[in-house]
């Protein structure tokens, strides 16, 4: 038996609409004893009526602020402006440890409530892997988005859908093409390949070896890209503006799944700013066309599969929360860095 009171927050952007924890998974994490309190939330994909069946309790929205100190506070992605102290301990991803802009502040806000980020980004195996993770619906959308415009069948602005929707849309859109995934061997990788094939489309796949000597021409003789990779020391870039103006660039839609635009690990330097739901596609070049689609929140667009997808990587390090070693590194590296930048719990 676990003392363990989970609180699942409402999130604050109107746009998610994805959960960390779905129904099913709360209901097995009430049966080994967790207390699961979830907030009403108009958004989220599921009603809240499903937490209720499954024996969580419910609450208004924003109301962990005042949850008994002992709650884990979980959610997905921004916390709101207040409270200024923050004074338990949150699980989400809180984009808070690579200098992004509002990260020292949100973590003066723990160091002032004495409460403790749980970043979902951190929680890793031993072997430092990611143990929840969105990638693969990205990698799916990036490719499916990509497709659909290269065929002249993107609807924009672009709304949630379902997996049974987007596969039908690109079941149906037509017209040949040759696609290369670069990062092919990572999950968004292995979901660009899942999304081609729906397309019917038999991609060029790179991952590390492949871009070590980095074949440009070959890269630029594909009609569609899609970038999927994640680095952690900068390399040389696989795009510069010299190569879009080339005269024998056959490319014509460039996916970038990655979005590490501003970084400097960002392998495609040739963009500066993200594309949207509202205008997903941007053009890059006239002539010949080139066309950018890089939107930073892809897997929201299918927030049924893709919490499903988290929430079952997730739940086993929920039912094991309390002993854990994943939990123990990630309120190490809360520490770590809030103590690099000065700041001390209260
Ligand atoms: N746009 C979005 O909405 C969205 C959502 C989730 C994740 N992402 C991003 O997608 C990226 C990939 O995430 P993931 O979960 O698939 O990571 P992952 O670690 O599972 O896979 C990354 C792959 O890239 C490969 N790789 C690394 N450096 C490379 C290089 N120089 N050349 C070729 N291949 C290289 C790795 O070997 C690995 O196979 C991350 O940057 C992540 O932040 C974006």
């Amino acid at each position: 038996m676990t003392d363990l009171h989970l609180w699942l927050r409402h999130e604050t952007r109107t746009t998610e609409r994805r959960t960390p924890i779905v129904p099913s998974d709360a209901r097995r994490l009430v049966a080994s004893g967790v207390r699961i309190t979830v907030e009403e939330s108009p958004q989220r994909i599921f009603p809240v009526e499903a937490y209720e069946e499954a024996g969580c309790q419910v609450a208004d929205p924003g109301s962990w602020v005042s949850a008994s100190a002992r709650a884990v506070i979980v959610g997905l992605k921004e916390l709101p402006d207040a409270p200024a102290e923050l004074t338990h301990r949150h699980i989400f991803f809180g984009h808070a440890y690579k200098g992004q802009p509002g990260a020292q502040a949100l973590l003066r806000r723990f160091a002032a409530g004495g409460g403790a980020l749980l970043d979902l980004e951190y929680l890793v195996d031993d072997q430092g892997r990611r143990l929840a993770a969105f990638g693969f619906w990205a990698g799916y959308l990036g490719a499916a988005l990509a497709v659909l415009h290269h065929r002249g069948a993107l609807r924009a602005p672009l709304v949630p859908t379902t997996k049974e929707e987007m596969e039908a849309e690109l079941r149906a859109s037509e017209g040949d093409l040759t696609a290369l995934v670069i990062g092919a061997l990572g999950r968004s990788g292995r979901g660009a390949r899942t999304a081609l094939d729906e397309a019917g489309v038999e991609p060029t796949c790179w991952d590390l070896p492949e871009t070590r000597d980095l074949d440009r021409p070959a890269l630029l003789a594909h009609d569609l890209m899609v970038n999927t990779v994640l680095t952690t020391s900068p390399v040389p870039p696989f795009l510069t503006d010299k190569d879009l103006d080339g005269p024998d660039r056959r490319l014509r839609t460039l996916s970038d799944v990655t979005v590490d635009v501003g970084s400097p690990m960002n392998v495609l330097p040739v963009y500066d700013t993200t594309t949207e739901w509202d205008h997903p596609v941007r053009r890059l070049r006239e002539q010949p066309p080139l066309d950018l689609i890089a939107i930073d929140n892809l897997p929201s667009l299918l927030p049924r599969e893709a919490s499903t997808d988290f929430s079952a990587a997730l739940l086993p390090q929920l039912l094991d929360f309390e002993t854990s070693g994943a939990w123990g590194r990630c309120l190490d590296r809360f520490r770590r860095v809030s103590g690099e930048l000065g700041l001390t719990e209260r």
